[in-house]
């Protein structure tokens, strides 16, 4: 017996000790100290004993139990030590490190530009008005005194969908949809998307417009001038200055073509302005009594004015930037730009 207890004491002592992983020592203490583990079988063992021998053997199993479960304690302790100091290596957090930021998104300079044009007509009491996209022609010629087969169709090359119906061209199409449905006064403001069949560093098939309509009693040129001037002061600071150029638009008569001064040159004559001290911005006029009439609206009574501007023109100047495509590559150095 005495024997035998020296053989699994030395036997234990040395596998505890070669354990290397907590999951070894689990295994060793079930080999040793579990229900049918050396140890457990010497004490069932003590059965078969002689009477006197048990006390003496009894003692020494419980001695060597006792013995095997302090090597087992203090491995655990050594085991438990290193795997915290490999924790701590392998989770360890450098501090100096930069920190991963979360990149920001930001508005598109277009988006940017028609919230401040926004801004700028909702705060001289303008209405925003937004009408379809995909437009019939009924809205967007006809109703415009763009009858078929008129020459002046040509001045905007069209997606059609079919006969009747087309990308519009122009946020003016809106001008019919509101005056149908509203008795003036009308002041509203009309921005969107609008299409045309051009492609080059100044045209895209889709750009943004936004229009504007103001239709009441004794309304003239003047109140058109008024609120341009005030407009461009917003958008252009409080320098710039606007002028009227005759023009043609089928739907207003008279018609104009507005220029603001160079913001550059400040009207010298620059690159930017063609050395002329001018850019032209946007085309508007005095609402054909023609398009009123149509409406329903008398044109002995009310008068009104229109205009229209390219809001990828405006962002252009304000910004400065050469190529139209910039806008609609989504390069996001580009973009980053205007955070
Ligand atoms: N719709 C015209 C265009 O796209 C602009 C415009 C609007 C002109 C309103 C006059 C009045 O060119």
């Amino acid at each position: 017996m005495k024997e035998k207890i020296q053989v699994i004491s030395a036997q234990a002592k040395l596998e505890i000790t070669n354990a290397d992983s907590v999951k070894i020592l689990t295994d060793l203490k079930v080999k040793y100290l579990g229900k049918s583990g050396m140890v457990t079988e010497l004490l069932k063992g003590m059965r078969d004993l002689p009477k006197e021998e048990r006390p003496n053997a009894g003692k020494l199993v419980n001695d060597l139990r006792a013995e095997i479960e302090g090597f087992f304690a203090e491995k655990e302790s050594v085991l438990k030590e290193i795997e915290l100091q490999k924790t701590l290596e392998t989770e360890a957090i450098d501090i100096t490190l930069p920190g991963k930021t979360n990149k920001l998104g930001a508005l598109h300079p277009i988006t940017l530009i028609k919230n401040e044009l926004i801004d700028a007509f909702t705060g001289m009491g303008f209405e925003i008005f937004e009408g379809p996209e995909i437009e019939e022609d009924y809205y967007n010629f006809k109703m415009l005194n763009i009858p078929e087969d008129h020459p002046a169709r040509d001045m905007q090359d069209t997606f059609y969908v079919n006969d009747n119906i087309l990308l519009r061209t122009q946020t003016s199409a809106g001008q019919v949809r509101v005056m149908l449905d509203k008795k003036p006064p009308i002041k509203i403001l009309s921005p969107g998307k609008v299409y045309r069949s051009d492609d080059d560093a100044s045209h895209s098939p889709i750009f943004h417009q936004m229009e504007g309509l103001v239709v009441d009693k004794g309304i003239t040129l003047c109140d058109l001038k008024g609120t341009l001037d005030e407009f461009c002061k917003i958008m252009f600071g409080k320098d710039a200055k606007t002028r009227l150029r005759p023009s043609y638009f089928p739907f207003t008569e008279p018609s104009v073509e507005v220029d603001v001064s160079c913001s550059e040159c400040h009207g010298k004559g620059c690159k930017l302005c063609k050395g002329t001290g001018w850019i032209e911005i946007l085309g508007a006029g005095i609402v054909n009594k023609k398009v009123l009439e149509g409406c329903g609206i008398d044109s002995e009574v009310y008068s009104g004015y229109a205009f229209g501007m390219g809001i990828e023109r405006i962002a252009i100047l304000k910004y400065k930037i050469p190529d139209i495509r910039l806008f609609y590559e989504n390069d996001l150095r580009f973009l980053k730009q205007f955070k």
